[in-house]
């Protein structure tokens, strides 16, 4: 069942992989199945592409050397595109009421995903979302890649929130005021918390069901020292899912 999760993964970051087209500059995101884009265009670069990535992680820039895709910054070039993973997604605004059944159970229909009104994701996972949501929203096109374990009809994956470190104690009592459940990421592999590559801490923070994302997401932006939350609402432009035959591609 690994095998076939991990095969969705690459078929997803393949198939976005191919949408990059010569003379791009593309946004790299962080996470498994971004890895499997970054590595397919290390390919296509080998073939003869002519692209630069901007990463948006010390994991994302050293894959991207590592597979030969050449590097550059916000400071020097606009992304045309971005390619990155997500924690979870689920469908904005009104959902069709079809008979569809969802082969996974608790997970929509993958139609569900192809109804007007774009979509919302959870990301963060990786601790990476201050520096995608800078790269993916400038980017004239966000093109994100899941296999279906992640998508939902309802966001209720806990919202990283990138803290200041000595910010934590005042952000962590206004997301409790706002109705979560702040928890502080701790690292796997030292004792102490998960440090960001811009220096700051992560609150991971359950708030149940999150029905409206877009205003939890300005309310979130109205907290002092919160650097970045996780929640990218309607920021989709290609959904591309990578299924356990295929890739089926939502374009909003
Ligand atoms: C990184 O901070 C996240 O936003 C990633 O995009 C997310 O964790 C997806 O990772 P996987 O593709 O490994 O699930």
């Amino acid at each position: 069942a690994n095998d076939g999760a991990e095969a969705a993964k690459r078929r997803a970051g393949e198939s976005a992989a191919d949408r990059v087209e010569g003379g791009e500059v593309v946004g790299l995101g962080t996470g498994s199945t971004a890895a499997h884009a970054i590595r397919a265009l290390g390919r296509a670069v080998d073939a003869g592409l002519d692209v630069r990535g901007i990463p948006t992680s010390h994991q994302s820039r050293a894959l991207a050397r590592e597979v030969g895709i050449p590097l550059t910054t916000l400071a020097e070039a606009t992304p045309d595109v971005a390619i990155d993973g997500a924690d979870q997604a689920a469908p904005l605004g009104p959902q069709p009421d079809s008979g569809s059944t969802a082969p996974e159970a608790g997970a929509p229909a993958v139609s569900a995903f192809g109804a007007a009104g774009g979509t919302a994701l959870v990301k963060g996972g990786g601790a990476a979302h201050a520096r995608e949501k800078v790269v993916d929203t400038a980017a004239d096109r966000l093109l994100v890649v899941v296999d279906r374990s992640k998508l939902a009809a309802t966001l209720d994956h806990p919202v990283p929130v990138e803290v200041l470190p000595e910010a934590a104690p005042t952000v962590r009592d206004r997301l409790g005021g706002l109705g979560g459940e702040p928890t502080l990421r701790a690292a796997e592999r030292k004792d102490g918390p998960v440090v960001t590559d811009n220096g700051n801490l992560v609150l991971d923070c359950a708030f149940g069901d999150v029905t409206a994302p877009d205003r939890l997401a300005r309310d979130l932006e109205g907290v002092p020292g919160a650097v970045a939350h996780g929640l990218f609402v309607d920021l989709v432009d290609e959904l591309h899912v990578g299924t356990a035959d295929g890739v089926a591609v939502h374009d909003y």
